[in-house]
């Protein structure tokens, strides 16, 4: 076990010739030690993230090497680039001091970032970003004027550079129950100051309830990934991730609430089409609508 962890951490040549020999291990059999667990839930900013949070077996290590002497200058410990390509289709967006997460979405061949009205603010003309690549400042075409009514969100510019394969296509059927889905965003606090802080997490989950203009999932979802991406099973984006549940200051990650694209879909497509800023007031939702998302009892129309 340790000499996998050896190896997750050592280039091979600086490992003496037995080690090398028992980490040939195939591939499927070989585990390795990447981190120890530390605690499943703690706090931040006094709010309750439900999330395991592990500390890296390479750092500890290392730290472990140079207090024995041990020369530790070949140790690599930048994070494997991901093959995922759902990595590169979000952004972390700072605001005010807030932090939430984007997606970059393609409408008619033209660029936005989609997320969440209460990760922007009010009254902000831009935002920082970060994506896998690149930072940039976005600017804020359309962020929900009240944010008391749904559908919290915001429309934001994206770099007009970012390639097709970073742009996530609104999926174009309604979410089903017991639909396979993906939340994905920033969880945890990201260091805007260290240039290399930029690590996405991606939870699967299923659809447990649709309702008129929301829809819920059991797939993890805490702070830091309000605006976030649902991604249905082909990597389209099914919803905007807005909130979990809270009770009494505990907080249920795994019972969350998300914005439908089938319900956004048009407005942002004719949107795209004609550039008008007046079309965009149709992504504030209906009466109906304000009900489910204010967990209010709809009317009774009739009793039996
Ligand atoms: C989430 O974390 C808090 C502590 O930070 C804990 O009290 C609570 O039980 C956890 N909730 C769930 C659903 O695990
Ligand atoms: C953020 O990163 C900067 C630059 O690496 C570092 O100096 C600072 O201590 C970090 N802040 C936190 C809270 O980790």
């Amino acid at each position: 076990m340790l000499w996998d962890a050896v190896a997750a951490c050592l280039p091979f040549q600086t490992l003496c010739p037995w080690a090398v020999k028992a980490l040939q291990c195939s591939t499927t059999s070989c585990r390795r030690l990447v981190g120890i667990v530390i605690c499943t839930s703690f706090q931040r900013h006094q709010e309750n993230v439900n999330l395991t949070l592990a500390a890296n077996f390479g750092y500890l290590l290392r730290n472990f090497m140079e207090q024995l002497g041990m020369s530790t200058t070949e140790f690599q410990l930048s994070r494997e680039p991901s093959s995922f390509a759902w990595e590169r289709t979000i952004v972390v967006i700072e605001s005010a001091g807030q932090q939430g997460t984007g997606t970059f979405i393609r409408v008619h061949n033209k660029r936005f970032i989609l997320t969440c009205a209460h990760v922007v603010g009010q009254n902000i003309e831009t935002v920082n970003c970060r994506a896998a690549d690149r930072e940039f400042q976005s600017e804020v075409i359309w962020c929900n004027p009240d944010s008391d009514k749904p559908f919290d969100l915001a429309l934001l510019t994206a770099p007009q550079d970012v390639p097709e394969r970073c742009c996530v296509r609104l999926a174009r059927s309604p979410a089903t129950l017991g639909q396979m889905v993906y939340n994905a965003g920033f969880p945890y606090y990201v260091n805007f100051s260290f240039r290399h802080d930029f690590n996405p997490s991606i939870f699967q989950g299923r659809i447990i309830k649709c309702d008129t203009g929301a829809i819920m999932s059991d797939g993890s979802v805490q702070a830091g990934q309000s605006g976030g991406p649902m991604f249905d099973q082909n990597g389209c984006i099914l919803g905007v991730c807005v909130s979990n549940i809270k009770l009494d200051d505990v907080v249920y990650p795994n019972i969350n609430t998300a914005i439908p694209i089938c319900d956004i879909r048009n407005t942002l497509q004719q949107f795209a089409r004609t550039n008008d800023l007046n079309v965009l007031s149709n992504l504030v939702a209906s009466p109906d609508v304000h009900r489910v998302w204010s967990l209010e009892m709809p009317p009774i129309r009739s009793k039996l």
